[in-house]
């Protein structure tokens, strides 16, 4: 039987390139998104995989949503957190909506929706849970104290829920992507890009979406049953923990 897989922010960046793997893995898959209905609807035309929009933030949206998956596709039995937004500025001058926005969408979205998939895959013995931090949760990064402290946060979450999931054939695990060639990446100011982060990476060169994907494919897999609490760090080198 093909495992069901949903994947938030799955239509575009790094979520768009885990929904295709998790699909050529041979799982039934569907991708959350939150607001680019035109970006959503092409990548649907292109791979097939069908979407649904709600925002992650919301607590009751996600309930709704998965509910609404479920009805659709089959009860969820890999969850990937990858939705993420940035609103990068220094702490001084920080406002909080910027504060609430990202801890609301890259860390509260992960409790949302776990909470509404996690009575499911313990009644089936069986769940994977892959949560997307940063590289940038693992080492701090200038201008990002909202976005640093939700990626690091979800490691946390990772590891306890990993503790109370384990003996009910549920694995939590965290990756942990460097500078990837997306959107997000390509938005941060070019002479920051090339002078302060690029240099900095022992490889050489950003990662590619389809890196980050494989990773979660891998622990997706029942095959990757051993493994839990961890977290995979796949940044060229630039932060080896
Ligand atoms: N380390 C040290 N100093 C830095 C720095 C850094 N990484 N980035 C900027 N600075 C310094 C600048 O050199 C400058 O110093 P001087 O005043 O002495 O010249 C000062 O900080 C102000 O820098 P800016 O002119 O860039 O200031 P700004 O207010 O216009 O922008 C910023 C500040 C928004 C933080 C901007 O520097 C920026 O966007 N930085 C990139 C942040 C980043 O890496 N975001 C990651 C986005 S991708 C992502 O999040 C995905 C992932 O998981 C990896």
């Amino acid at each position: 039987m093909a495992r069901v897989a949903l994947v938030t922010g799955g239509t575009r960046g790094i979520g768009r390139a885990i929904s295709v793997a998790l699909k050529d893995a041979g799982c039934k898959v569907a991708a959350n998104y939150g607001g680019n209905d035109a970006a959503a609807n092409a990548f649907s035309k292109e791979t097939g995989i069908p979407v649904h929009k709600f925002d992650v933030g919301d607590f009751n949206a996600c309930k709704a949503g998965i509910a609404k998956v479920e009805a659709d596709v089959g009860p969820i039995d890999v969850l990937v957190n990858n939705a993420g937004i940035t609103r990068d500025k220094p702490l001084h001058r920080m406002e909080r909506t910027e504060w609430d926005a990202v801890i609301a969408t890259n860390l509260t979205s992960v409790f949302n929706m776990t909470r509404h998939v996690v009575d499911g895959m313990r009644a089936r013995g069986f769940g994977r849970i892959i949560n997307i931090s940063s590289i940038n949760g693992q080492k701090g990064q200038f201008g990002q104290c909202n976005y640093s402290a939700a990626k690091a946060g979800l490691i946390g979450f990772t590891k306890a829920v990993a503790l109370e999931t384990a003996s009910k054939g549920i694995t939590v695990n965290a990756v942990a992507p460097g500078y990837i060639a997306t959107e997000m990446v390509m938005a941060v100011p070019k002479d920051v890009l090339d002078s302060k982060i690029l240099p900095l990476i022992p490889v050489g060169r950003l990662g590619e979406a389809d890196e980050i994907a494989r990773c979660v494919a891998f622990l997706a897999s029942d095959e990757a049953g051993f493994i839990t609490g961890s977290t995979l760090t796949a940044n060229g080198g630039q932060y080896m923990t």
